[in-house]
């Protein structure tokens, strides 16, 4: 069997990965469990409790194991926080740099790489592809797109293969991974339903978008995994974007909910600093390049995490 390392597989992605994983290749799991859980780590995989910016620690793992993959999922994530704590977020380049050095001296010969949308920043053109001008507006955008370019130069010095997904918004679940600090939307709005939040602050109903409210492709954790895996086989080098193509406002998603769930409080506020008012991919190059296409709807990503935040709590 051939040895694939996830960094951050105990993580919300990373864990569901893993999972999907371990009966096809050995795995081996590296997260400093800053997000994720030890027990969301499927039992078939080793597991490594490292901080990436150990480069000694990594190189140990690196030569332990023939390894012949690399997902790198680890990464700090909320954005705002990137705004005012730059040390911690320099750990995402840190990190990768490491991993990728590791990668050089060990002869790993592939990378699949997180990255996101964020690269984008505020974009003015409505659907985007992946020659869609990079201008990232906050600093934990600012590093993915450094590790893209970096990982760019690795391949053309090293030979170093790689894809690096450019993730649109990410929702749903499978193994019940909740974060408590989450900021996103789908578990916001989670905790207003089961009373753990007062209501709903929606970003702005001025937009430029039919009812005013910013628009988003969010695309289920299941469909990005599958990308993942067969971005694995594929002999392709480059950005590809993750995403359903389909866009939804957050009323739309608001809709959902209470169709699906049950009614919940929610108003309008002012519109968020650098939210741009519409996010969605193009997802042509994933389906020409890994023979791809998103499956799950918007209602099993709601019912997913509806499912999770219950087995919970
Ligand atoms: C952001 C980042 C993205 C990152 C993702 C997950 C940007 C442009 N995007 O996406 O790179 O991967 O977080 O960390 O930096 N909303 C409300 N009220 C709320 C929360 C959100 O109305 O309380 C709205 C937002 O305006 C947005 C949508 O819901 O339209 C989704 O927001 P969120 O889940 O925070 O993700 P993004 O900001 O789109």
């Amino acid at each position: 069997m051939e040895t694939i390392l996830v960094t951050g597989g105990a993580g919300y992605i990373g864990s569901i990965t893993v999972k999907e994983l371990v009966d096809k290749y050995n795995v081996i799991v590296v997260d400093n469990l800053s997000k994720g859980k030890r027990e969301l780590v499927d039992k078939k995989a080793i597991f490594y409790e490292a901080d990436l910016t150990n480069k000694e620690n990594l190189q140990e793992i690196f030569k332990e194991h023939n390894i012949n993959y690399v997902m790198h999922f680890a990464s700090y994530k909320a954005v705002g926080e990137s705004m005012s704590n730059a040390v911690k977020y320099s750990d995402n380049l840190i990190g990768t740099i490491n991993l990728l050095n590791a990668m050089v001296k060990y002869n790993v010969p592939k990378i699949i790489f997180s990255s996101s949308a964020s690269v984008y920043g505020m974009p003015n053109k409505k659907i985007i592809d992946e020659q869609t001008e990079l201008n990232p507006i906050n600093y934990y955008g600012f590093t993915k797109q450094e590790a893209e370019k970096i990982i760019e130069y690795y391949h053309k010095i090293h030979n170093l293969q790689y894809i690096s997904f450019r993730y649109f918004n990410v929702a749903g679940d499978v193994l019940n991974y909740i974060d408590p600090e989450a900021n996103n939307i789908f578990p916001i709005i989670m905790e207003v339903i089961q009373g753990k939040r007062d209501k709903l602050t929606i970003f702005g109903n001025d937009c430029p978008t039919p009812d005013g409210t910013c628009v988003r492709d969010y695309i289920h954790v299941s469909d990005l995994i599958d990308a993942h895996i067969k971005a694995l086989k594929v002999d392709y080098n480059g950005v590809i974007n993750l995403g359903t193509g389909k866009g939804y406002s957050v009323i739309e998603l608001v809709n959902a909910f209470t169709e699906l769930i049950k009614p919940f409080k929610y108003e309008f506020g002012e519109r968020r600093e650098g939210d741009p008012a519409f996010l969605v991919a193009s997802n042509q190059k994933a389906k020409d390049i890994l023979g791809w296409t998103p499956k799950k709807t918007l209602k099993e990503m709601i019912l997913s995490t509806y499912n999770a935040y219950n087995s919970v709590s």
